[in-house]
């Protein structure tokens, strides 16, 4: 097998390449760098510095590298950003897609693995999120997600590619520090910045039906989630019949709820940073919980998610001290 990671100079990219080599895996990196970076990828795996949206490229890549299977990761990932730029994140997400199915289709390509999320539910009010739970995604991100999911399994099924579409809980921490988010999007590295500009962190609404009043999440170690890459390309390529794989569509998250303010007493555990988080509004959109069953991960991967919210927090805070200079 030879897997082509879109994608894969990225935050979730980079670890899913270093955990799929060290595992003996052959892959390569397609990536046009608009959020990757480069010195993050093991030095044996190949970059090729181009966009999925570009067909002629993806042809010559695959055959070229004799690509057998791809892990498509390169997207748009901000929510607020595909709120005010809709027609962008539908032609890079959407279109990057379309481009690579059929250049993938054309190839004789036979296994897909696709980065899905959690967004494509939106709001559910479930004590678990099932992957039968309704997917109702609240803004432009989460339906080219879930837009996404539709076209990986109908190209799947018109082409015989067998499809893993993985479903993203709220992925932190770093497998090493330089692998570490540069980002500042999600909760954790958005504390980090508060705290290192001297400031306390901040919670949006503690008046949420929940334990304590904050909103209550699944946090995956990115370490984790990248073993469930490799568990999925797995399960693709151990099939003599791979068509027997057909599609498969799993959440990945740990099952456990933990909540903002949990959250924020880790990372002050973590930080030694004890400042008294600050309290204010609500945001729209934020639901009160969202957790993932994990049961089918197991089920149908054999993957269980094996660190903590504590080594989540402890990696990203090196990483950020890393790239942030504490
Ligand atoms: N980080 C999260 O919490 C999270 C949660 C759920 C799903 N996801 C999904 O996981 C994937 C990876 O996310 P990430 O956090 O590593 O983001 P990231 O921005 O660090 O990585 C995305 C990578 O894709 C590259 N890229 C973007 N558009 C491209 C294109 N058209 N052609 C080639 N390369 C392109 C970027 O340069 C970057 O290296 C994305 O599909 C994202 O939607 C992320």
């Amino acid at each position: 097998m030879t897997w082509l990671i879109t994608g894969g100079a990225g935050y979730i990219g980079a670890h899913v390449a270093r955990a799929m080599t060290d595992a003996g895996e052959r892959v390569l990196v397609l990536d046009d760098l608009s959020a990757g970076v480069p010195a993050r990828l093991p030095a044996r795996v190949p970059l090729v510095q181009g966009s999925s949206l570009d067909a002629a490229l993806l042809k010559r890549v695959c055959a070229e590298h004799g690509v057998t299977g791809v892990v498509h990761l390169a997207a748009r990932k901000q929510v607020a950003e595909s709120v005010a730029q809709p027609t962008r994140y539908y032609r890079e997400n959407v279109g990057g897609l379309v481009t690579l199915l059929e250049a993938v289709a054309e190839a004789g390509v036979r296994r897909l693995v696709f980065s899905s999320s959690a967004a494509v539910y939106g709001n559910p009010d479930v004590d678990l999120i099932t992957e039968e739970t309704a997917c109702a995604p609240v803004n432009p991100y989460g339906e080219t997600k879930l837009a996404g999911e539709w076209l990986v399994r109908a190209a799947g099924r018109a082409h015989g590619i067998s499809t893993v579409c993985l479903r993203y809980f709220n992925v932190a921490g770093a497998a090493a520090p330089e692998l570490a988010d540069t980002g500042v999007f999600n909760i954790v590295p958005m504390v980090f910045d508060r705290l290192t500009r001297g400031e306390a962190p901040r919670i949006f609404g503690d008046d949420y039906p929940t334990p304590d009043g904050t909103c209550v999440r699944d946090y995956i170690h990115v370490a984790d989630l990248a073993e469930a890459h490799l568990a999925a390309a797995r399960r693709l390529s151990g099939n003599a019949e791979h068509a027997a794989v057909g599609d498969l569509t799993v959440n990945i998250g740990r099952g456990e709820g933990v909540s903002v303010r949990e959250l924020i007493t880790v990372i002050a555990e973590v930080s030694g940073d004890r400042r008294t988080p600050v309290v204010e509004a609500r945001r729209p959109g934020d639901a009160p919980r969202a957790v993932a069953s994990a049961a089918r991960a197991a089920e149908v991967l054999g993957w269980t998610a094996r660190r903590g919210v504590r080594e989540m927090v402890e990696s990203a805070w090196q990483g950020w001290l890393l790239h942030h200079g504490g």
